[in-house]
């Protein structure tokens, strides 16, 4: 098949430091290192220390940075803080862009810090009912992804993952049905050729990944991962996600 997988879990403002630690040891347990399927969980801040260096299967991300190295920005957290103790970092999350209103400006600005401090930046973007209900997902997608990709260079394009997570489907219960959210994939996947000639993308689906739609959802040609949110913080529910995802790379 020689598609790479990233299955991708969003604790969000959940578990403390001991409950983050007593996850990975679990979950560690319950998969084997395997090609092609990589796993990353994004913990409250405060679990990052914690957590480094716990078990080399599975990656660590943060769940948000502000874009400056430092400075007088009293409460926020830098990249180069992360940088000693993540890969990954989740950027304009919908939660973030709609409760604590982060522009597509900021966003673009994060993106652009965490590529200078080798963080790779999982950006996520998405439609609201009402603009899937008016026929404009695909002008929306494509703005966010052209405003926070503004002025990379094309190599640095290709160490951005983008997650497509329609916001009317997170935490809701319903998930985007696999031929509708391949079919915003497959956008996504032109748009960022045209963007960046050459450069392959990996992209997430997320809103309501659970174990029973995940198998579907991954076997679409243009998704190559899931970023789940609830069904992340169990580890029974999200051990299964792996294990269809292990399963589906055995074809
Ligand atoms: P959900 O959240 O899986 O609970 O819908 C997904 C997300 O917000 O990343």
């Amino acid at each position: 098949m020689g598609k790479k997988f990233l299955i991708a879990g969003n604790w969000k403002m959940y578990k403390n430091a001991a409950e983050s630690r007593a996850f990975i040891q679990e979950l560690g347990q319950t998969f084997k290192a395997q090609a092609g399927l990589e796993v990353v969980v994004f913990p409250p801040f405060t679990a990052l220390a914690g957590l480094r260096n716990q078990d080399a299967k599975i990656k660590i991300g943060a769940q948000n940075m502000f874009y400056e190295e430092k400075g007088a920005f009293t409460g926020e957290i830098s990249p180069v803080m992360l940088q000693e103790l993540v890969d990954y970092v989740l950027i304009g999350h919908s939660e973030r862009r709609e409760i604590f209103k982060e522009s597509d400006a900021d966003v673009s600005k994060k993106v652009r810090a965490a590529l200078q401090f080798k963080l790779s930046p999982v950006l996520c973007v998405g439609e609201t009912l009402q603009e899937r209900e008016a026929g404009k997902t695909m002008a929306k997608i494509k703005n966010q992804l052209e405003k926070a990709a503004q002025g990379l260079e094309n190599y640095e394009m290709s160490k951005i993952v983008v997650a497509y997570e329609p916001i009317w489907a997170i935490g809701t219960g319903r998930n985007a049905t696999p031929a509708q959210a391949q079919e915003v994939h497959h956008f996504i996947k032109g748009t960022w050729q045209q963007m960046a000639p050459g450069r392959n993308l990996q992209i997430l689906y997320g809103g309501s990944v659970k174990p029973e739609n995940s198998l579907e959802l991954l076997a679409q040609e243009d998704i190559s991962g899931v970023l789940v949110g609830g069904a992340s913080l169990k580890v029974e529910q999200f051990s299964a996600i792996i294990h269809n995802c292990a399963e589906l790379l055995k074809k």
